[in-house]
């Protein structure tokens, strides 16, 4: 891949993180944000990602902050955004930055669930617009999901699947604009039927936990459900589904369990309680057991 001019928009938790994964694959990276104090860190909380990883620390001097969108942006052969998760803010600034760059710039934002098309649809030329979901942090998880809007070219798509290839990551793409695009969709699957066991007093959630981890927990990563299903046979699939799929949640709203915990304020981590109690130790123990577990299992 050649060297690409990448500019990021939103210096917060995902955009360092996302300049980061760029610069060291070679690119230069011009980052803005609006808010001064995170451009004025930006440079540092990236150094310190890279040393913590063991990565190539001279990276960073590809990553360039900038307080002016518009400067930020005019040479730029590819925009990603990561600002606040708010429609009409996403929408201003790619309306914004459409006057400011190139006709052929692709565009793309990482919104976690705001659909593509809504932040797409008034620019000029939609073509070159698109969805790149990181999962956080962007350093260490390597799924990118690239989302296609019924816009969106397909040379939009292919450089943008090979940009993030060559950086490392696991381009996957999503062919149609829907809602959780493909990985939350699966992840929100699982946790509806998680929270409905604990609800329905099969079990608690401690042990809905203990069972994935100790199951099929194990041998996810190397093992997806449909080799799976494969692997058992499909016509075994269809045994467990006809006695299992009438049996589990399926209600198309939010469980009225977990509504009640957010009414109650047992808002999790935050608030120490949420489908249980969790002190400011084990806290810190379940988050660096999560970032050790990334780090070892990290592609080179
Ligand atoms: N945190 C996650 O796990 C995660 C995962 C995937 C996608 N996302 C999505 O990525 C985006 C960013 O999330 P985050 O967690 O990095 O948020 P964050 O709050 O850490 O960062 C957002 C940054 O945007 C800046 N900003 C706000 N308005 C701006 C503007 N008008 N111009 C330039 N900068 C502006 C803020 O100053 C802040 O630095 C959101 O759309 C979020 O839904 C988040």
């Amino acid at each position: 891949m050649a060297k690409a001019r990448i500019a990021v928009i939103g210096a917060g938790l995902m955009g360092h993180g996302i300049a980061q994964v760029f610069a060291l694959a070679g690119h230069d990276v011009v980052i803005t944000d609006a808010f001064a104090q995170n451009l004025e860190t930006v440079k540092s909380r990236i150094v310190a990602n890279l040393r913590d990883l063991g990565d190539d620390e001279g990276a960073v001097a590809r990553v360039a902050p900038r307080a002016d969108l518009a400067e930020a942006v005019r040479d730029a052969d590819y925009v990603v955004e990561a600002v606040l998760e708010d429609l009409p803010l996403k929408q201003k600034l790619f309306a914004e930055v459409e006057r400011h760059v190139r006709p052929d710039t692709i565009l793309a934002s990482n919104t976690s669930v705001i659909p593509i098309t809504a932040i797409m649809q008034g620019l000029e030329k939609r073509e070159r617009a698109l969805g790149t979901h990181w999962w956080n942090p962007p350093f260490l998880v390597p799924l990118v999901e690239v989302i296609e809007t019924q816009w969106t070219s397909p040379a939009a798509i292919a450089w943008t699947m090979e940009l993030h290839e060559a950086a490392g990551k696991k381009p996957a793409h999503v062919k149609k604009d829907v809602p959780g695009f493909i990985g939350n969709r699966l992840q929100h699957a699982l946790w509806r039927e998680a929270i409905a066991l604990v609800e329905q007093g099969i079990c608690d959630a401690e042990t809905v936990d203990a069972v994935i981890k100790a199951s099929f927990g194990r041998r996810i990563a190397v093992l997806g459900p449909l080799e799976n299903a494969d692997l058992v046979g499909t016509d075994l699939t269809l045994a467990i589904h006809n006695t299992v799929l009438p049996a589990i949640d399926s209600r198309p709203g939010p469980s009225p369990y977990l509504q009640k915990l957010v009414a109650d304020g047992k808002l999790g981590f935050k608030s120490g309680e949420g489908f249980r109690k969790w002190s400011a130790d084990e806290q810190a123990a379940l988050r660096a057991k999560v970032v050790a577990h990334l780090k070892a299992s990290r592609d080179r």
